[in-house]
């Protein structure tokens, strides 16, 4: 399929929301439950406070809060979309998918509505497959969602993840962009390397090791991660993706508005930027307030920053994310 202009079609992202739940948590909080302090948090991570679910808040209810606002920017209803994809790792329920209860919260029937596992670079991923299929032709407007309700699978016993997992919901809508007057999608990236598999992993609860009283005493239903492993590779991955996205679209960093990185660590945040040679100024960074939301970090983080008015159209806006898989993945946007 071509469009008027001649061309195959391309994606914009036409609106963006966000939901952050109400209750806030300081590090002095968690302080109170594992042997940790404010000073390590902040030093070693960055973060000050972050957001936790309310009991009986799912990953839906959180997510429906973004797409409603999506939607809204997007100037859009929900009967206007023809997809829904939700990048989580924390479903309602392990099925159906995230994305069956956020479809019925809006309203919208007989549409793929499916999640995507690729934990912290959930929403990119994501992001990536609703390109594909504005791309080809077959669809118009995706509702992309990252969502997580990490706190339900956290061990607070551990001191090692504890401080680091928040929740949150983003979303956006991809739509097919017409002519490249208001903005384009102009690269998607998305990698897995699977030697690190176990380094970043919930042991139990699979086919693997399905859940015994004995599993659940040793929160072996919760996230393990050797942090170490992790931080190296993540600053390496995060890099050379988010030049492979430059390359595609021929930019240079000097070219790039906005960086909005997945918000892990303030250290791999600072030390990719620094690689890329991008200016701290030009970072978009909500970690000390947001917390690690995992695949809904850079949708958090782009809303947030078009809505104070930092990210505005016409700007350029590079996303990278890295997480358990690993798996990562890079997007480049014109706004
Ligand atoms: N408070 C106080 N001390 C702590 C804490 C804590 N919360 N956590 C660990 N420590 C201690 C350790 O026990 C260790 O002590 P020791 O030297 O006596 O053994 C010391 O601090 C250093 O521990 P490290 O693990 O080396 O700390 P590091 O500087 O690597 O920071 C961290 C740990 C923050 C986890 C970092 O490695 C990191 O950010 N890794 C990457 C995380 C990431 O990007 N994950 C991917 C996304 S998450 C997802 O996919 C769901």
């Amino acid at each position: 399929m071509v469009t008027a202009t001649g061309c195959w079609p391309r994606s914009r992202i036409a609106g963006t929301g966000s939901y952050v739940p109400a209750r806030v948590v300081t590090n002095d909080d968690l302080a109170q439950m594992v042997d940790t302090s404010d000073e390590w948090i902040r030093q070693r991570v960055g973060i000050r406070t972050r957001r936790f679910a309310a009991d009986g808040e799912t990953s839906s209810d959180m997510a429906l809060e973004a797409s409603k606002a999506a939607l809204q920017s997007a100037q859009l209803a929900p009967g206007d979309l023809d997809m829904i994809i939700v990048g989580t790792i924390t479903a309602d329920m392990p099925i159906p998918a995230c994305a069956v209860f956020l479809q019925k919260k809006l309203g919208c029937k007989d549409i793929p509505s499916f999640d995507v596992s690729a934990a912290c670079a959930g929403f990119l991923f994501a992001m990536s497959i609703a390109d594909q299929f504005i791309r080809n032709g077959e669809l118009r407007n995706v509702l992309v969602v990252g969502v997580e309700a990490l706190t339900k699978i956290t061990n607070f016993t551990d001191r090692n993840t504890c401080v680091l997992f928040a929740d949150g919901a983003g979303a956006v809508v991809l739509s097919r962009a017409d002519d490249d007057s208001r903005g384009l999608l102009l690269s998607t990236r998305i990698y897995t390397d699977s030697a690190l598999a176990e380094s970043l992993c919930i042991p139990a609860g699979g086919s693997k090791e399905p859940l015994t009283v004995e599993g659940l005493q040793q929160y072996r239903n919760k996230i393990y991660m050797n942090g170490k492993d992790i931080f190296k590779i993540a600053v390496k991955k995060l890099t050379s993706a988010s030049l492979s996205a430059m390359a595609d679209a021929g930019l240079a960093p000097e070219q790039i508005d906005w960086v909005v990185p997945h918000q892990a660590n303030l250290r791999i945040i600072n030390q990719v930027a620094a690689r890329l040679g991008v200016p701290y100024e030009r970072v978009i960074i909500n970690i000390a307030e947001r917390g690690n939301t995992s695949s809904a970090s850079i949708p958090i983080a782009l809303d947030e920053s078009i809505r104070d008015g930092r990210i505005r159209s016409g700007h350029t806006v590079l996303m990278s994310a890295l997480g358990a898989g690993v798996s990562w993945a890079s997007a480049l946007a014109r706004l």
